[in-house]
Formats: C-alpha cells, sequence, structure tokens
C-alpha cells in the first residue's frame, strides 16, 4: 500500500526523555556496526532540528553504541569538528556542526571532507544548512521538540542508508 510504504522509509520515533534519545542513537551506531561486519562502510547522519532539539544527546548516544564515553561528547559549534575514536574496532565517531559556519567554503580548510571516512559514522549538526556538501547516500534525522519530548523523524537518501535504517528500525520493533 502506497501509505505504508511511506511511513517505512520515513519512520517516526517517539522520545519522552534525553535517555530515550540517547538509547535510540546508541540502537543506530550498534545496527551499523553490526550490519556491516567484518568492515563497516561509512554512514553519514545529518541533523536537523531547532536549538535544544536534542541533536548533540542523540551525538552521544551513537559514541555510546560505538564504545566511546559519550560524556567527552560536547557540541562541536565552536571548535567545529571532534573525532572519537572507539576503542577496539578501528571505528570512530565524527561531529561536525555546520551551526557557525557561514560559507560551505570554510569545509575543505577545516578538513570536513576527511571525515567522511569508510569506518566512521559522521554526524553533522545542522547538515540542511549545506546539503549540496553531504553525500547523496546518507541518513537524515530530524529532531522536534513536542513538549517536553521528542519527535524523530528518520529518512534514508540512498541504498545503503536505507539497508542501515531499516535495520535499525527493525530492531527498535523487537
Ligand atoms: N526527549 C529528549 N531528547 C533529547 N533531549 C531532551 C529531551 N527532553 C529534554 N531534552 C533536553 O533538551 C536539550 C537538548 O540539547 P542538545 O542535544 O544540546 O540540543 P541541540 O544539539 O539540538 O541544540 C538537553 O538539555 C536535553 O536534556
Ligand atoms: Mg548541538
Amino acid at each position: 500500500m502506497e501509505d505504508s510504504e511511506i511511513l517505512d522509509q520515513r519512520p517516526c520515533f517517539h522520545s519522552p526523555e534525553p535517555e530515550a534519545t540517547r538509547r535510540y542513537g546508541e540502537g543506530l551506531a550498534r545496527v551499523w556496526r553490526e550490519m556491516n561486519a567484518p568492515g563497516p562502510g561509512g554512514l553519514v547522519v545529518s541533523l536537523r532540528g531547532d536549538l535544544g532539539a536534542g541533536k548533540t544527546v542523540f551525538v552521544k548516544g551513537l559514541a555510546r553504541g560505538l564504545g566511546i564515553d559519550e560524556s567527552l561528547v560536547s557540541s562541536p559549534t565552536f571548535v567545529l569538528a571532534n573525532q572519537y575514536a572507539s576503542p577496539g574496532e578501528g571505528l570512530s565517531l565524527h561531529h561536525v556542526d555546520f551551526y557557525r559556519l557561514e560559507s560551505p567554503d570554510e569545509l575543505e580548510s577545516m578538513g570536513f571532507f576527511d571525515l567522511i571516512a569508510p569506518r566512521a559514522i559522521l554526524a553533522v549538526e545542522w547538515g540542511p544548512k549545506f546539503p549540496g556538501e553531504l553525500p547523496s547516500d546518507r541518513l537524515e534525522l530530524e529532531l522536534e521538540a513536542d513538549g517536553g519530548s521528542r519527535l524523530l523523524r528518520a529518512e534514508a537518501r540512498g541504498p545503503e542508508a536505507a539497508r542501515i535504517l531499516a535495520g535499525w528500525s527493525a530492531s527498535l520493533a523487537e
């Protein structure tokens, strides 16, 4: 049915509290690790949502899912980009925030394009600001405040992102 196809492609998750948002991120990172064994191809997650929507909280969850200490993850608003190595498996989390960038011309000099790497998750806060600079195969995640809770809407752009999103959705339904 047409409707359910659209729902499949754009699943919506409800998060009643920050810990739930972290667990969504954790689950996505775990699924990415598991679905790509033995060697993950990179995953790019573009995060959209107002200030305070929970983008950085979600990225802390991604860190947790890669075995990285989530307390190390802070907003890269001022430093532009952070990189965290996952212990053991040679995976890493790269975290960028486009919020303070004025032009996509700044991306080259900050080394942004090197952060799109085969064994890394690249999370980009305010990714939709420069959508043309992101790989076409990526996951788009929108966070929307709904009173005290949050709605997360996920959308795959491209076949690899669709595969990971399907796995993530399935894991959440378990
Ligand atoms: N369900 C929720 N999910 C995520 N954050 C939440 C939630 N409910 C409340 N919050 C709060 O909202 C804020 C989100 O901050 P942050 O992740 O830094 O936002 P952003 O990076 O989108 O600007 C945090 O203070 C967090 O505690
Ligand atoms: Mg943030």
